[in-house]
C-alpha cells in the first residue's frame, strides 16, 4: 500500500467516533479544505542549469539533526488509531530519522515513546490547575524531551460530541496517560480542562519550569510571533490545527510569509496544517519555514498499517520532496528560497527576489 491508499482505507477500518474525531473541524471546515488549497495554489519559479546529481534532504530543528524537514506533529488519541499508539509513530520517526511532537493527551508513557529511540518535543496545553502541567513537563523533561511545545490555539471549540474527553468508555479512549489517576482526581475535571487565561508569559513559565526551549504552535499573525520571541520563544509553528481551531481562519500558507518576515531569523519558523504533498513541502520551505509538521496523513498511516505505514508514508513524502527539489534545481534545502515562488500563486505578495 502507498501513502495515497492510507487515508481512503482508515476510513474503512475506524469506528464511527474515532473517524469523526480525526475529520473533525471548527465551523463549516472551510479552512481546512481551503488550508490544503492555498499550497497548491502556490507557484514555482524553478532554476535552470544547476547540480541536482545528488539531493540532500537533511536539516536540523533547534539543533536536533533530522534526514527529512517532516516532522510528526503532536496529536491526541493514538490509540484510537493503533493500539501501539505513539509508540508505532516514535518507531516510524526513529527508523525515517524524523522527530516527533507528544500531546499532553498522549495515551501512554512518555518512557515508552522515549525508548523507541526518537527525538521528541512534549506538547503542552496548559491545563487550569498548573500543578499538572509542572508534572508533565517535569516528567517529559526526564524521559528526554528536547523542546516543549506550547499549543496555543485552544480547540474547546470542536463540537462536544466528537470530543475523546466526552467518549463514553470505548476501546482505544486514553488521555493524560502520563498523570496517575489520583493527580486527575485531586484537580478535578475542571483542574484538567485547558487554561483560557494564559499569556505570553506563559512561554516564560515553560521555559524556566523546564530548562527546554519553548515552540509556539497556532501563530498566523506577524505581531504575535513577534512578541511570542520577545516573550523567550525559539521556534514559532504556523499552523490552523488542521482546520480545527476557527472556521473562517486564514490559511497556514497565506500566514505564513508575514510570520517570517515579522520573525526576522530570530526564531525557527514551522508550517503546519494541510499539507500534503513533496510540493507542498518545498514551498512551506521556499517561504522561509525550517521544517513542517504532519497531522492526519500520519494518523491514516497509522491506522491501517501501524508502525509500518508511518514509516511508509514519511519515506514515500520525502522521496518526494527530493524529486521536486530536481524539478526546481535546487540541491539543498537551505537553496529554497523565496525567489522560486511566482508572484501569482497564493502566496504571490511573498515573492521577495534576494539581493545580487
Ligand atoms: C490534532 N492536533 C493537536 N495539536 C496539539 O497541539 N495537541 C493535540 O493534542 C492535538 N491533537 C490532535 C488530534 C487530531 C485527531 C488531529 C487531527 C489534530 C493538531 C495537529 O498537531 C496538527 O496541527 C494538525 O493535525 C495539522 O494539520 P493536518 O496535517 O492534519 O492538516
Amino acid at each position: 500500500m502507498t501513502r495515497t491508499d492510507f487515508e481512503a482505507r482508515a476510513q474503512e477500518l475506524l469506528p464511527d467516533y474515532v473517524r469523526a474525531y480525526f475529520h473533525a473541524t471548527a465551523g463549516s471546515g472551510a479552512s481546512d479544505a481551503e488550508g490544503i488549497g492555498d499550497w497548491s495554489a502556490i507557484r514555482f519559479r524553478p532554476y535552470a542549469l544547476r547540480d541536482v546529481s545528488t539531493i540532500d534532504t537533511t536539516t536540523s530543528v533547534l539543533g536536533t539533526p533530522v534526514q527529512t524537514p517532516i516532522l510528526i506533529a503532536p496529536m491526541a488519541q493514538q490509540t484510537a488509531a493503533h493500539t501501539e499508539g505513539e509508540i508505532a509513530m516514535a518507531r516510524a520517526a526513529a527508523a525515517v530519522g524524523t522527530l516527533l511532537g507528544v500531546s499532553t493527551n498522549a495515551a501512554v508513557p512518555f518512557a515508552s515513546i522515549a525508548a523507541e529511540g526518537a527525538p521528541w518535543w512534549f506538547q503542552v496545553y496548559v491545563a487550569r490547575d498548573h500543578h499538572l502541567t509542572e508534572l508533565l513537563a517535569q516528567r517529559a523533561v526526564e524521559q528526554g524531551a528536547s523542546a516543549l511545545i506550547l499549543t496555543v490555539d485552544m480547540i474547546a471549540l470542536l463540537p462536544a460530541a466528537v470530543n475523546p474527553r466526552n467518549w463514553a468508555d470505548v476501546p482505544g479512549k486514553a488521555r493524560l496517560s502520563n498523570l496517575t489517576p489520583a493527580e486527575l482526581a485531586a484537580a478535578g475535571r475542571e483542574g484538567s480542562a485547558a487554561d483560557a487565561s494564559i499569556s505570553f508569559d506563559t512561554i516564560g513559565w515553560l521555559r524556566d519550569l523546564s530548562g527546554l526551549p519553548v515552540i509556539v504552535k497556532g501563530v498566523l499573525r506577524g505581531d504575535d510571533a513577534r512578541c511570542c520571541v520577545d516573550s523567550g520563544a525559539s521556534g514559532i509553528v504556523v499552523s490552523t490545527h488542521g482546520g480545527r481551531r476557527l472556521g473562517p481562519s486564514i490559511s497556514s500558507a497565506r500566514a505564513l510569509p508575514e510570520v517570517v518576515e515579522a520573525v526576522d531569523g530570530r526564531a525557527e519558523i514551522y508550517a503546519d496544517s494541510g499539507l500534503r504533498t513533496g510540493e507542498h513541502i518545498a514551498a512551506a520551505l521556499a517561504m522561509g519555514a525550517r521544517a513542517v509538521f504532519l497531522g492526519r496523513p500520519l494518523l491514516w498511516a497509522l491506522s491501517v498499517e501501524g508502525s509500518e505505514g508511518v514509516r511508509t508514508a514519511l519515506s514515500e513524502l520525502t522521496a518526494e520532496l527530493a524529486l521536486v527539489m530536481v524539478q526546481l534545481g535546487v540541491s539543498r534545502l537551505d537553496a529554497l528560497r523565496p525567489d522560486l515562488l511566482a508572484s501569482n500563486g497564493a502566496a504571490g505578495r511573498l515573492e521577495r527576489p534576494e539581493a545580487g
